[in-house]
């Protein structure tokens, strides 16, 4: 225990933040013998804010193991996410997943220099049982805890893959539960510059899908039913927010859609589930598409980063290129096995967390809403 805390001091040199302190300073007070490792700083990380229960072991921006234990199939059956079963499925998983990770990573826990967790947002329920087992092994390790927004660490899925990536540069971060336009001034300083006034892009597709009878998760779902479709046959609106040229609202579209199945199941005729698939994927990328290059314009960017769930999006990471390509704009997309919730985007944020001075001791708290620029 010892060995690890003496690990996290030597690596990282910056001042101590003036809250959060009581971990650091036993820390401090250990004045432990030199391992020869003092350049390895591991982090475990823990991610259970929806659906995944997922632990990774990250070294700066190297993932030396990454489990996601998904419980999509149960969720299924209900056609989303119900929030008590993915706590108690999240409690059953975690214990048994945290040990994969490790044994994965060839490590021991003993090597461990840090614990991350996401704290914030996410279902409550199921934010608390990784938060408190991540405060179970910080007290029993004697380590500190890392504090992880999860949408930085969506952001932050792109660091994995892309070496040369760093910040400054706009970014379309598009999941589940929030569609932002951000610029990320650096690893922990965030603008939001655009955001969903109503349902995100994700829910947008999850919904839309729903009412084509298409199995939850819908928005995989749609992506490949859309393959193949006439994105002409149906017309869609284009929703925009009125002088608020970066924002976004996908709730009347969503309606749009569902009005259409509606009345057409009522007049007994069929939808085209292809058709209609490739009209809302088409609709979505538009929306994302034109607010992200109009604040990359107005901005000046020249680096553009998608993020998120919904950042799998064929058509999107498609578009995406070709849009940048046009524009002459550097583009970073993350690997699609890191687009969805896991722990190794949690950890590779972490680093910089931690670098920034965000630290935590026992007190910390899952908060189910937290704005990514939250200080
Ligand atoms: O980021 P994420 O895994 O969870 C949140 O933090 O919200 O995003 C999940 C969202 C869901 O709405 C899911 O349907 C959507 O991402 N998604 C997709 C695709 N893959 C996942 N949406 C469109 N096309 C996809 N290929």
């Amino acid at each position: 225990m010892i060995k690890a805390k003496a690990r996290l001091i030597v690596q990282i040199k910056t001042p101590l933040s003036p809250y959060k302190t009581a971990i650091f300073y036993e820390i401090l007070q250990n004045k432990p013998k030199s391992t020869g490792k003092e350049t390895a700083m591991y982090i475990l990380s823990i991610e259970s804010s929806c659906d995944e229960t997922s632990v990774a072991v990250c070294n700066e921006r190297n993932v030396l193991s990454n489990v996601v234990a998904t419980q999509i199939a149960e969720h299924a059956l209900y056609g989303g996410v119900v929030p008590e079963i993915a706590s108690r499925r999240h409690c059953e998983a975690i214990a048994a997943v945290t040990k994969k990770a490790i044994k994965d990573a060839g490590i021991s826990m003993s090597d461990l220099s840090s614990i991350a967790v996401t704290f914030a947002p996410g279902l409550i329920g199921a934010l608390l049982v990784g938060v408190n087992f991540a405060k179970g092994l910080a007290a029993a390790l004697q380590l500190p805890i890392i504090p992880v927004h999860h949408l930085r660490s969506h952001i932050a899925a792109n660091y994995i893959t892309h070496r040369d990536l760093k910040p400054p540069f706009l970014c379309l971060l598009v999941s589940g539960g929030n569609s932002h336009i951000i610029r990320v001034n650096d690893y922990c300083r965030f603008e939001v510059i655009g955001r969903t006034r109503d349902d995100a892009a994700g829910e947008c597709f999850d919904k839309t899908a729903r009412a084509l009878g298409l199995p939850y998760p819908g928005g995989v779902k749609l992506d490949h039913a859309a393959e193949g479709g006439n994105p002409d046959r149906y017309s869609l609106p284009f929703p925009h927010v009125e002088g608020s040229p970066y924002d976004f609202s996908f709730s009347g579209l969503k309606t749009a859609v569902i009005n259409t199945v509606h009345h057409a199941r009522q007049k007994n005729e069929e939808i085209n589930v292809p058709d209609m698939a490739a009209a809302i994927r088409r609709r979505v990328c538009d929306i994302a598409i034109k607010n992200t290059f109009l604040a990359a314009e107005n901005y000046g960017e020249d680096t553009i980063v998608i993020a998120g769930g919904v950042s799998a999006n064929s058509e999107l990471r498609r578009r995406m290129k070709e849009e940048c390509q046009k524009r002459n704009l550097k583009l970073f997309r993350p690997e699609l096995q890191y687009c969805g919730d896991n722990a190794a985007m949690v950890g590779v944020q972490a680093y910089y967390e931690y670098l920034d001075g965000n630290i935590s001791d026992l007190s910390l708290n899952a908060t189910a809403t937290l704005p990514i620029d939250y200080r």
